[in-house]
């Protein structure tokens, strides 16, 4: 199972992550990511282009 998870300390709102996987990723109200959706088969490279394209580092991604 691959758990997602936004680092909120770090997260800036460059939006990249919501852009790149956006049935796992959603801006709240002020751009800072939220995570909406489950890593699926289908959109793992999406969730990988996310994690690599944030600046801050602040998606998190592992498998359990
Ligand atoms: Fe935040 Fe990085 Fe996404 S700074 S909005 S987690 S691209």
């Amino acid at each position: 199972m691959t758990d997602v998870s936004v680092d909120r300390e770090l997260c800036v709102g460059h939006g990249r992550c919501y852009a790149a996987a956006p049935g796992i990723f959603e801006p709240d109200d002020e751009g800072f990511a939220v995570v909406v959706g489950e890593a699926t088969d289908d959109s793992r490279a999406a969730l990988s282009l996310a994690e690599q394209n944030c600046p801050e580092h602040a998606v998190l991604v592992s498998e359990g």
